[in-house]
């Protein structure tokens, strides 16, 4: 049975500055981590923090640094998703277009108005502009300077970033975001917080330290958006999708509960203001010493969240058995082990539709706080018919599917506010660097290594999303 979702729900879709605008020196931006991410092999090796340059390398391809062109084409990608009917479009403000070096005696204003133009194009239209604060991409004289998020100091610098942008878009923004997949940082360091490891380094350490300066950054920033903005909301951001056991034996059971509160871990400071107890006990039995200032406690537990975003792609499976555990899924960022019922994407990520419920009632569960799915979506190869049409039904049957199991999770109570799927139009990947993998309803003509004119064309999957808009899903 197709539900019909709640008036006032938002329906939409999610980008980021670092996928999307290109431009990336343009109008006095300063360099970010992500303009120092080629593709290929090396990508993955940058972004856990094993990085040989702070400079871009002469005659590597840095598919950022162009993306999609978006600061340029802005107004034609809104009217196309005003187009599909959106009422909301997550985006992402880039640190370094307002602080080009992120320590700046003061904003530039060029960056700054960008982003107005940007939110009056959306507001023109009625949609409502959600926005993230940090989306991967500290700049990096702050890794330079200061050693990026290890350092105490961008807990000051964050704080000030944010308190510009409140002041100058506070009539235009009303939905915040602090910082893009929060948990990402102990995976993925150089993307999440711009880590780069020396040597010999405890990395566990210096994650869990740049974790505590985000967190408080994060409720620094609450405060300050509740001050400046009373009438907003602001939230975290979880790269959610839960784990399952391989089997029922309770050593499973409680491996997966460990490791979905390696991620709750970072929400649950976020969302209930205190550092729970098994991470002060896996602290403790690490060896590890978070150094804290004396009001950081009072201010995380007074600035807690209004709303728990999340993005959903995947659920994962985990095990104690070595041989189970040698069949990992591929390509995603989570490790997880292969899930014998589920089919998996051609990247190899797992493709769970129910999951994706039971991801939605853990999270109401926990929290009791509104949920927003600020990320959703099928990454895939799309080819272009003869007569120019793409018919994506792979990516139609993977939302559908998702969209259904949201409606069941409203019906199960849980308190959804909105939805904006992944990269409504396509974008560079943050894994990959590719353009291959494609989310968007309109297909952007651009390859790998750049080529194309940049061209814009409607998918299938546009038509149906329209749809699905204007019946408030009933029309799956
Ligand atoms: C999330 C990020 O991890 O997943 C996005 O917030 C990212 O930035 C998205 O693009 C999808 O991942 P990918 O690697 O397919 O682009």
């Amino acid at each position: 049975m197709t539900r019909q979702f709640p008036d006032g729900f938002l329906w939409g879709g999610a980008i980021a500055a670092n996928q999307t605008e290109g431009a990336y020196l343009e109008d006095g931006k300063g360099l970010t981590i992500v303009d120092l991410l080629p593709t290929g092999e090396k990508r993955f090796e940058i972004m856990k923090g094993k990085v040989d340059s702070l400079t871009p390398v002469d005659g590597e391809y840095y598919p950022s640094h162009k993306a999609i062109d978006f600061y340029h084409r802005y107004q034609e990608d809104i009217a196309l998703f005003a187009e599909m009917g959106f009422q909301a479009l997550r985006v992402s403000i880039s640190w370094a277009r307002i602080f080009p070096n992120g320590d700046d005696e003061t904003p530039n204003e060029a960056g700054l108005k960008f982003y107005d133009n940007l939110f009056d194009e959306l507001r023109k239209y009625n949609i409502e502009p959600v926005v993230t604060i940090a989306h991967f991409d500290v700049p990096v004289h702050l890794i330079k300077e200061f050693g990026s998020w290890r350092n105490r100091k961008l807990v000051d610098l964050f704080e000030r970033y944010a308190k510009t942008i409140f002041k100058r878009y506070k009539d235009k923004v009303k939905y915040w975001m602090t910082f893009n997949e929060i948990n990402m940082l102990l995976h993925l360091p150089f993307v999440g917080a711009g880590l780069v490891f020396k040597e010999g380094e405890n990395e566990t350490q210096i994650k869990y330290q740049a974790a505590h300066h985000q967190l408080v950054a994060s409720a620094r920033a609450v405060k300050a958006c509740h001050e400046i903005i009373p009438d907003a909301m602001i939230g975290c951001m979880l790269a959610a999708g839960t784990t399952y056991p391989y089997t029922s034996n309770p050593d499973d059971v409680f491996k997966a509960m460990d490791r979905d509160r390696e991620s709750f871990f970072f929400i649950d400071v976020q969302a209930r203001g205190e550092y729970p107890g098994y991470a002060k006990r896996f602290f403790k039995e690490n060896n590890l010493t978070i150094d804290m200032e004396e009001d950081d406690e009072e201010l995380l537990k007074k600035h807690t969240v209004d709303y728990i975003g999340f993005s959903y792609y995947s659920s994962r499976a985990t095990s104690t058995d070595s041989e189970v555990l040698k069949n990992q899924t591929s390509g995603n960022v989570f490790d997880s082990v292969d899930n014998p019922y589920l089919k998996t994407s051609e990247w190899g990520w797992t493709i769970d539709p129910k999951g994706f419920r039971i991801t939605a009632n853990q999270l109401y569960d926990r929290y009791q706080k509104p949920l927003f799915v600020v990320e959703n979506g099928l990454g895939a190869v799309d080819e272009i018919n003869a007569d120019g049409t793409i018919d994506d039904d792979y990516r139609i049957d993977y939302l559908r599917k998702h969209i259904a199991e949201m409606s069941e999770a409203i019906e199960d109570g849980v308190d959804i506010i909105g939805y904006t799927s992944w990269g409504p139009i396509d974008i560079v990947s943050a894994s990959t660097g590719e353009m291959k993998k494609r989310y968007g309803y309109i297909y952007v003509d651009r390859d790998n290594e750049g080529n194309g004119s940049l061209k814009r064309r409607k998918k299938k999957s546009f038509y149906w999303y329209k749809k699905v808009i204007e019946t408030k899903g009933i029309n799956l």
